[in-house]
C-alpha cells in the first residue's frame, strides 16, 4: 500500500466533511418549525411553560419515576443534587469520567475521593468504593458509563449498609434498563444529560429523576421555577431552568427515541462484525444493563497488538475526517486542580491511567451511515497493515 492512499500523507480524505462522534439526532425542519410556531403563538417562552410540563410528565412515564425535573444541563443538575441532598465532606466517584462529575462537587465545597474502574467494563470498582468509605464520606456518586451501568443495586446495598447517600451521574445512560428497571430509579437521584451529543437531545439540557418527594421539592425550589408544586425553603436558589425551545426539541427527541436507539443498535452491530476482524482493537460492550441506548462506540487500542498507538490512530482518522475522540483523557486525578490539590491519587488509579491512553470513541449516531462504518473500519484495517509507515523513523 502506498503512502498516498492515506489523507495523513496528503491524499484526499475518505470523508468530505468531518464525521463527529456525537449523536446529533434532530427532528425534521417541518416538525421543528411546527413546534416553534406553537411557542411563538402562545408567547410562552420559559418559566415552566406547557411544553416543559408535558416533557416532565412524559419523562416520568418513560423512566417510571415519580419526579423528572428538567434542567439547563447535567452539570447544573449534578450541582443541584449535591446541594439538595445536603452533602458534606467527601464524595466517592471514579476518576474515569467527564470533568463535570467532579467539578459539580467543587461548586458545593465537596472533596472528590477518586476510585479506580474495572479494566473490562470501565465501570467503577465497587470493592474499592467500599474500601474508600470513611467517616468523612457523605455520599457515593455512581457514574453509569457508555450506555452501561455501574451495578446500581450493589452500590445501593453498599451505601445503605455504610450509611452514606447515593446518587448517579447517568449522563450516558438515558433509556437504559437494569433488570428491566429503568435507569433513573436508583439511589436518591439520577442526572441525565440532554446535550446534542446524547441520544435524548434538547440541544442543551438535562433532567434529574427521583422517587423522593422531599428531594424533588427542594430541587424544584433550587431550579426555580416551582411549577405546579409549592416552593419549599432552601438556602440558595440557582437558575437551571429549561426553556420551551429546549423542551420542544426534547419532546420530539423522546418521541424518536425508539427509532434512534434502534438505528444506533444496528450501527453498533455493524461495527461489532467489522471490529472482530481487527486484532488489537477491543470493543467495550455496555455492561450491567438489560437494555442499552447504544449511545457510545468505545474501543480499547492495544498498541502492541494493533501496531499503532491510540493517539496516532486518532490523527490518522482525523486526516480522513473521522473525528474519533480519546474520551476520557486525562483521568480527573491528573487534571487541575486535583493533580496538585489531591496528589495522593496520582499513583493509585492504574486502570484509569491505562484506559486514558487506550480508549477511543468512534462515530455513531444520526450522521453515521452503514457504509461509513465499512469505510471507517477499512481505514483502521489499512492503517494496521501499514503501521510501520506511520511510526516515527526511530520507532520502526
Ligand atoms: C459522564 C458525564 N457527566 C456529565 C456530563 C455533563 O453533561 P452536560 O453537558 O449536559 O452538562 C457529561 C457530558 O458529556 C458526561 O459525559
Amino acid at each position: 500500500m502506498k503512502k498516498t492512499s492515506f489523507a495523513f500523507f496528503g491524499a484526499t480524505p475518505s470523508f468530505e466533511k468531518p464525521l463527529p462522534v456525537g449523536q446529533l439526532y434532530f427532528p425534521s425542519w417541518e416538525r421543528y418549525s411546527a413546534a416553534f410556531e406553537g411557542i411563538f403563538k402562545r408567547q410562552f417562552y420559559t418559566n415552566n411553560g406547557p411544553l416543559l410540563d408535558e416533557l416532565e410528565e412524559k419523562l416520568q412515564g418513560f423512566l417510571e419515576v415519580k419526579h423528572a425535573i428538567c434542567v439547563s444541563n447535567a452539570t447544573f443538575g449534578l450541582m443541584m443534587v449535591a446541594d439538595a441532598m445536603g452533602l458534606s465532606g467527601k464524595v466517592i466517584l471514579p476518576a474515569f469520567t467527564f470533568v463535570a462529575s467532579a467539578h459539580s462537587l467543587s461548586w458545593s465545597g465537596l472533596e472528590p475521593v477518586f476510585c479506580d474502574v474495572n479494566l473490562d467494563t470501565h465501570q467503577m470498582d465497587i470493592n474499592q468504593v467500599a474500601a474508600l468509605i470513611d467517616e468523612d464520606v457523605s455520599a457515593i456518586m455512581g457514574v453509569n458509563l457508555w450506555g452501561g451501568a455501574c451495578n446500581p443495586k450493589a452500590l445501593s446495598e453498599l451505601a445503605s449498609s455504610k450509611g452514606v447517600q447515593l446518587y448517579f451521574d447517568s449522563a450516558h445512560a438515558f433509556g437504559c434498563t437494569v433488570d428491566a428497571v429503568p435507569v433513573g430509579n436508583f439511589g436518591r437521584a439520577e442526572v441525565f444529560s440532554f446535550h446534542a451529543t446524547k441520544i435524548l437531545n434538547a440541544t442543551e439540557g438535562g433532567c434529574i429523576s427521583t422517587n423522593d418527594d422531599d428531594l424533588a421539592a427542594r430541587l424544584r425550589s433550587i431550579r426555580p421555577t416551582y411549577g405546579k408544586e409549592s416552593p419549599v425553603t432552601i438556602a440558595r436558589v440557582a437558575n437551571a431552568r429549561m426553556s420551551e425551545a429546549q423542551a420542544a426539541i426534547a419532546l420530539m427527541s423522546l418521541e424518536d427515541f425508539p427509532a434512534n436507539q434502534k438505528n444506533n443498535a444496528n450501527l453498533y452491530r455493524l461495527y461489532e462484525e467489522q471490529l472482530e476482524t481487527i486484532p488489537g482493537l477491543k470493543l467495550i460492550r455496555p455492561t450491567g444493563v438489560s437494555f442499552s441506548n447504544s449511545q457510545y462506540l468505545v474501543c480499547q487500542v492495544n498498541e502492541r497488538e494493533f501496531g499503532l498507538s491510540r493517539d496516532l490512530l486518532i490523527d490518522i482518522l482525523k486526516a480522513e475526517n473521522v473525528i474519533a475522540r480519546r474520551y476520557f483523557y486525562p483521568g480527573l486525578h491528573r487534571t487541575i486542580p486535583y493533580d496538585s490539590a489531591l496528589p495522593q491519587y496520582l499513583d493509585r488509579l492504574p486502570n484509569t491511567d491505562s484506559l486514558c491512553t487506550a480508549c477511543i470513541q468512534l462515530p455513531i449516531g444520526a450522521l453515521v451511515l452503514a457504509e461509513d462504518i465499512e469505510c471507517i473500519c477499512d481505514i483502521l484495517r489499512r492503517a494496521q497493515e501499514c503501521a510501520a509507515m506511520f511510526r516515527p523513523r526511530h520507532e520502526k
